[in-house]
């Protein structure tokens, strides 16, 4: 068994931040993303694991995650030139998967059930490919599933206006060797891809089995901003124990569970978990509140923070109103004229997003 996780695209849905990085390498509880997906395939026994990488983005994904000996996995790094859809990153990986069965893993997705019960029953049942589904509130975004009362699927639309049920396809599947021959007779769809549900539907009307899940628990698509603040909140309650390297003066004082890296020092300042704090960050007079994510090198100073995400490099300092549901990008300068602005000076790259509120 091997994986095949797909960690290429354009994440136009998380522009600006993604114009200069990977949206899988975006942080969630300061891991990225991309890295819960491959602990969670390590954690289901497969350690031979493929990522398929874009040209724009592939280099700082290699270098980031190695060559998986961080993970007790192996990683072969596989290319797909163009974004020409999913089923194509299947194609163009065959040297990799040869007649392997595999889990195709999106990049962007997690989950919070563990993967190994579903691919047991993937290879119990003998299936050419299992999907899991799960119900949302706006099927349209997604792949969608008609499912029989056993979990029997009859059909799947990619992203359908009218769509048959509220199950999506969360972007984990399992597949045998014999979705190349589907993805063999499909063609592109409207928007120019070769779609992964468009193969799985070809299982279907050949008769091959094709099996699903209606999973429990969360599951996050974290291709947009606020998808991404949920997915940390829903992490740090999960996974945050306090844990603290760095030095925190005695006028600190620590709420709930945080922690906060080697080399990070603290002074004056109130930090009510769940938060994470990384590696070398320095935090003077601050209020730091729940679901907030501070990456490595960060500094924050004489600032109000909660449930916002701030990636490595960063500096805040003096703004006196609190800053919520934010997500700030690695070495942005936040500051404010003191005592009080008179004017607001901006220097805001191309998407960005600012409200004042
Ligand atoms: C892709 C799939 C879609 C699936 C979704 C899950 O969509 O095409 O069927 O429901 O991932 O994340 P995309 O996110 O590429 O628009």
């Amino acid at each position: 068994m091997k994986a095949l996780i797909l960690s290429g695209g354009k994440g136009t849905r998380l522009r600006p931040l993604t114009y200069t990085g990977a949206k899988q390498l975006v942080p969630v509880a300061n891991k990225p993303i991309l890295w819960y997906g491959i602990e969670g395939i390590v954690a289901a026994g497969i350690t031979d694991i493929g990522i398929v990488i874009s040209p724009e983005t592939g280099d700082e994904v290699r270098s980031r995650t190695g060559n998986g000996d961080q993970f007790g996995a192996t990683i072969s790094y596989i290319c797909q030139d163009q974004p020409l859809g999913l089923a194509h990153a299947v194609k163009i990986s065959q040297d990799f998967l040869r007649d392997s069965p595999f889990i195709m893993f999106l990049g962007d997705n997690l989950i919070e059930h563990e993967l190994k019960s579903f691919l047991d029953r993937f290879i119990e049942k003998q299936l050419d490919a299992l999907i899991l589904l799960r119900p949302v509130e706006n099927p349209s975004a997604f792949g969608v599933a008609k499912v029989d009362a056993d979990g029997r699927v009859l059909a799947l639309v990619e992203k359908p206006k009218d769509p048959p049920s509220n199950l999506a396809l969360v972007g984990i599947y399992y597949f045998s060797p014999y979705i190349h021959e589907a993805i063999a007779q499909i063609q592109p769809s409207a928007r120019g891809e070769l779609e992964i549900t468009d193969a799985i539907q070809k299982l279907i009307d050949l008769d091959r089995p094709v099996d699903s899940r209606v999973i429990e628990g969360w599951w996050l698509d974290t291709g947009k901003k606020d998808d991404l603040l949920s997915a940390n909140q829903i992490v740090l309650d999960a996974q945050v124990v306090t844990d603290i390297r760095g030095e925190l003066d005695k006028a600190t004082k620590i709420d709930g569970r945080v922690r906060i890296g080697a080399g990070s020092t603290v002074k004056n300042s109130l930090i009510r978990g769940p938060v994470a704090i990384g590696d070398n960050c320095r935090i003077e007079n601050c209020f730091i509140g729940p679901y907030s994510s501070i990456a490595d090198g960060v500094t924050l100073l004489d600032t109000d923070i909660e449930h916002s995400v701030i990636l490595r490099d960063a500096t805040i300092s003096g703004i006196k109103q609190r800053i919520v549901d934010s997500l700030i990008g690695q070495r942005a300068r936040l500051g404010e004229a003191v005592p009080r602005p008179k004017a607001l000076r901006f220097m805001i790259g191309d998407d960005c997003q600012v409200e004042l509120v």
